[in-house]
């Protein structure tokens, strides 16, 4: 039987320089996509996966993370002066358990591995969701809850996956595939950011998964890959001897908000999708000329 998911990490340590000016004195985590923060979207998927203990990987010039998750005291009182128990309750939403949330520091950009790996002590001995909250998932069934009640049948390591032109394979990490059902992949190899020419397959991790403690035994050795940082598919295709691996092709669409269109095409998915303001949000577009 298969353990089940209590705690995740969230990789915040990102410089977000493609959003510059904007994260010059603000974490691109906490950018907001119609008015919620995108790393509060990836918080509201975890807790509906069932996650208990949340694990943040920050660095310099993150501390408006941690204030997001905690009280607000002057901001409570003065919305219940004025009895606006709507916004109370959004507060009280991103407001998360005191003990349920820690914040480890990365000191250096060493890449997504050593981010990981900076968090073993508060993971180690039971396997843990990563969630990149730059991928925003858009679905029915939240994808990380997709991915757990997917997790009994597979065990061992379990990525979300997303089919990607040809000619993007060089932004993603890319799955080998040994077999494929049409949503499980059983995976028998991966390669971090190939080019056209030496990618597997199209199949690309998005930025779910669910990890085997195992993977600590290779980020413990440091090892760097592409961009000469120390690369997560690396350390995970290093443990397929000994660890079963699969991608799992979730229902929904995904939005790549590390960058300005997937962004902004978020921004209005989510805008349309919302009763309060898609009627007057469809009547504003309809105006614009392009
Ligand atoms: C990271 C991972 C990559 C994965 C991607 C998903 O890359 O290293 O394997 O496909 O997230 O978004 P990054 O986007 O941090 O360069």
């Amino acid at each position: 039987m298969s353990a089940r998911i209590r705690k995740a990490i969230f990789p915040v340590g990102g410089l977000g320089t493609r959003f510059l000016p904007a994260t010059k004195a603000m974490p691109k985590e906490m950018l907001p996509v119609v008015d919620k923060p995108l790393i509060q979207y990836a918080v509201e998927e975890a807790i509906s996966a069932g996650i208990e203990h949340f694990i943040f990987v920050t660095g310099h010039g993150k501390t408006a993370i941690e204030d997001h998750f905690d009280t607000n005291p002057h901001l409570e009182i003065l919305l219940k002066k004025e009895g606006k128990t709507d916004l109370l309750n959004f507060l009280k939403n991103c407001t998360l358990d005191s003990g349920k949330i820690s914040y480890i520091r990365q000191s250096e950009p060493k890449g997504l591995g050593h981010a990981v790996w900076c968090a073993r002590d508060l993971v180690a001995g039971e396997p843990f969701a990563v969630l990149l909250p730059d991928d925003l998932f858009h679905c029915k069934v939240p994808c990380l809850k997709q991915m757990v009640d997917e997790y009994p049948k597979t065990a061992g390591n379990l990525v979300a996956v997303e089919d990607v032109p040809q000619d993007q394979t060089s932004r993603y990490g890319i799955l080998s595939i040994a077999t494929d059902d049409g949503k499980l992949i059983r995976v028998n190899g991966m390669v971090e950011k190939p080019s056209i020419q030496d990618a597997p397959s199209c199949s690309a991790i998005v930025g779910r998964y669910i990890l085997s403690p195992e993977i600590f035994s290779e980020l413990d050795k440091q090892k760097t890959g592409a961009k000469g940082e120390i690369q997560l598919t690396d350390a995970m295709a290093a443990t397929l001897d000994r660890v079963p691996f699969h991608g799992m092709r979730f229902q929904g669409k995904r939005f790549d908000c590390g960058n300005k269109i997937g962004f902004l095409m978020a921004n209005i998915e989510y805008a349309l999708d919302r009763a309060d303001i898609s009627e007057e949000f469809k009547k504003a577009l309809k105006n614009l000329s392009f």
